[in-house]
């Protein structure tokens, strides 16, 4: 039998997680499940049949562009890919009109850019639903993937510990930390005191993680990662900053992801995981990503059946 789709969430955008309550995050994460499963048994649906979207890329991708590239033209759908070599958006014109016209034409954005404020402009003047696929701030529907990742390793999410290793003030860190704190995942960023993330968003995280029970760690101390179930990383320099590589390294190492440190975790079920790309040998060493503990390609199919579960409740 086909995923049910929720009808609530149609027409909204989804700029990171924190309009959505935990109650709706667990639906997302149901519906993505269930087209897994969809997928499984080979069925084809056409859930998207006379629906368009506009795939903005102002960075690079793989696992993104064709999560919602497949996804969307699989379900019957036609994606348009717009890379910044193809339109004007920001430069000749303006975000706000840029909106407005695609807002004329399509059934919904997709925007992977560099600033927030870009995709939350997008969603006010197209009047569709937006749709942030990363930007220097969020990276939301990554950290839906993650989560059912964990889901599919443990079973449940509340309680669990997971501990973000690198660079704690980049977008995945901080959607991480969210969306733990939103569904009662124990969250532990372990990173130099420089890049800690900003008090904002950890202002912005303290009422949930209240109301889960999540319990938030910002530390430098590497004996923190004890009890890890999931060691998460990322690359230690984010589209955009690539200036900084130099000093980002010399900074950062300490943080790598290597043996040692999943033995300090002191956990035989501990899992890696990463978002990728990866720069091996950098942030997580050859022999931790390529090992039986990484889960690094189930959460990049997971990126697939999040990203269509979100199209499918915001869109269909
Ligand atoms: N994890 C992720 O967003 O990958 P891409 O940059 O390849 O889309
Ligand atoms: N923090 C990384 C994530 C890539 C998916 C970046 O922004 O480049």
């Amino acid at each position: 039998m086909a995923a049910k789709i929720p009808t609530q969430f149609k027409g909204r955008s989804l700029l990171n997680w924190i309009d959505y309550e935990p109650e709706e995050i667990q639906q997302f994460l149901d519906l993505a499940i269930a087209l897994k499963e969809e997928k499984k048994r080979g069925e084809i649906n056409q859930r998207f049949i006379g629906k368009t979207i506009a795939l903005i890329f102002e960075k690079r991708s793989t696992r993104t562009r064709c999560s919602f590239e497949t996804g969307f033209g699989e379900e019957g759908g036609h994606p348009v890919f717009l890379s910044t070599q193809d339109i004007q958006l920001g430069g000749k014109e303006s975000v706000e009109d840029t909106a407005r016209v695609l807002g004329r034409m399509f059934s919904a954005i997709e925007f992977r850019g560099f600033k927030q404020e870009h995709v939350e402009k997008l969603a006010e003047y197209s009047g569709i639903p937006v749709i942030n696929g990363l930007t220097d701030d969020f990276h939301p529907t990554q950290a839906l993937a993650d989560i059912m990742t964990l889901q599919e390793n443990f079973g449940h999410l509340k309680g669990l510990h997971l501990v973000f290793a690198g660079d704690g003030r980049n977008n995945v860190a901080r959607s991480l930390m969210l969306i733990s704190a939103k569904m009662g995942i124990n969250f532990t960023i372990f990173s130099p005191k420089e890049l800690y993330p900003d008090t904002k968003i950890q202002e912005i995280c303290k009422p949930f993680a209240e109301k889960s029970g999540a319990k938030i760690t910002i530390c430098d101390d590497i004996s923190l990662v004890k009890g890890a179930d999931a060691i998460y990383t990322d690359v230690w320099v984010s589209m955009g900053e690539e200036s900084l590589k130099e000093s980002r390294c010399a900074l950062l190492a300490p943080f790598q992801v290597n043996e040692e440190m999943i033995q300090k975790a002191g956990n035989k079920d501990c899992i890696f995981l990463h978002c990728l790309p990866a720069v091996k040998g950098e942030e997580v060493t050859a022999d931790v990503i390529e090992g039986n503990r990484s889960k690094v390609w189930d959460q990049a199919e997971n990126r697939k059946y999040t990203i269509k579960a979100i199209m499918l409740a915001l869109i269909a």
